[in-house]
């Protein structure tokens, strides 16, 4: 009987040295010491013995059992230890990191040319003008000639905050705003943030910026407008830059136009930026419709003016080529560092 508990005890230690992970080692210490065990059996056996037998087997069976649960508890420990230490090697902590680099970031590209358009403004006298973000549905739409229902609106899918405040569209709600803080003659840009309800794709962003910008004097005429967007245009490109100006229709400006450019990729030929027309769409304006300068509380019978808005985004994108408008707000310093 002691030779059975020995040959099973010498059997455990065998399988117990390859096993791996605590669950074999608890399935193993059921099979060979739970109750259906031939462990178990042979020490329920002993009761069959006679008294002087169990004096002399008994102890010898309790020893090789403590001895088996030593096995186990000793391997138990181990197969815990080797745990923590797997854990501790994946959670650890690189001390080699340098906390030190500091990275310095850098202006966004739309921002590099807003500052570099304003300086070409400036130039040419205008004053660079700043407002609200979130605001009045009477400057966005209303002033601008563009009455609450005017088919006009849905060319601009607008965030609309309660019925009388909208996230600005266009930059065109700071042209009333102007008139009414300064007054005529006026000469003023107001580049900024613009928001729009778009689906979003490599085209659309519902943020993107806009450079609006209002001359109000007497005797203004379309030749004012359309010869100081061929002068800045040509500043913003460094060269001479053919135009063309065709009709377009914005409910605050009478008569409207678009002016548009050779196409930079293509030099006119057509290409897919151009979407094989040579031309690329960049600037629309026209004369200021006699509504909105009696809203900045000026008279039309007196003043005329023109204004323009440059799409700030659209341009440094075709200045720099970059495909996907998605690219500026990603905050991807990879893009960023480009510039
Ligand atoms: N605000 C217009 C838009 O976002 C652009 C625009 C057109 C501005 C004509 C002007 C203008 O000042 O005269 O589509």
């Amino acid at each position: 009987m002691v030779e059975k508990l020995k040959k099973l005890k010498e059997n455990i230690e065998n399988q117990i040295k390859d096993l791996k992970n605590k669950e074999d080692l608890e399935a193993l210490y059921k099979e060979t010491l739970g109750k259906k065990s031939d462990f178990n059996k042979i020490l329920r056996s002993l009761s069959d013995l006679s008294i002087e037998e169990k004096k002399e087997i008994g102890p010898i069976a309790n020893e090789i059992k403590n001895e088996i649960n030593k096995i186990f508890g000793s391997k138990r420990l181990e197969l815990e230890n080797e745990e923590i230490n797997i854990k501790l090697k994946k959670d650890k902590i690189d001390l080699t990191l340098d906390i030190n680099k500091e990275e310095a970031g850098s202006l966004n590209p739309i921002t590099k040319i807003q500052y570099e358009l304003e300086e070409i403004f400036k130039g040419m006298g205008f004053a660079i003008y700043d407002g609200p973000e979130l605001e009045l549905d009477y400057y966005n739409f209303e002033s601008l000639n563009i009455p609450k229902h005017h088919p006009a609106r849905d060319m601009q899918d607008t965030f609309y905050i309660n019925k009388e405040q909208v996230l600005r569209t266009q930059t065109s709600n700071l042209q009333v705003r102007a008139m009414r803080e300064f007054g005529a003659p006026l000469k003023v840009i107001m580049p900024g943030k613009v928001y729009r309800n778009e689906d979003l794709d490599a085209c659309h962003e519902h943020t993107f910026h806009q450079l609006e910008g209002v001359v109000i004097d007497k005797n203004i005429n379309l030749s004012h407008l359309i010869s100081t967007m061929n002068l800045v245009i040509s500043k913003i490109f460094n060269r001479e830059i053919e135009t063309r100006v065709r009709p377009g229709y914005f409910p605050f400006v009478e008569p409207g136009i678009e002016i548009d450019i050779k196409c930079t990729i293509c030099g006119g030929k057509g290409c897919p930026s151009c979407k094989n027309t040579g031309w690329l769409e960049i600037l629309p304006g026209g004369l200021v419709h006699p509504n909105v300068i009696k809203a900045g509380d000026l008279d039309p019978e007196e003043y005329s003016g023109f204004a323009f808005g440059l799409g700030l985004t659209r341009l440094v994108m075709m200045r720099y080529g970059i495909s996907d408008i998605r690219d500026f707000m990603s905050g991807d310093l990879r893009f960023i560092k480009q510039f």
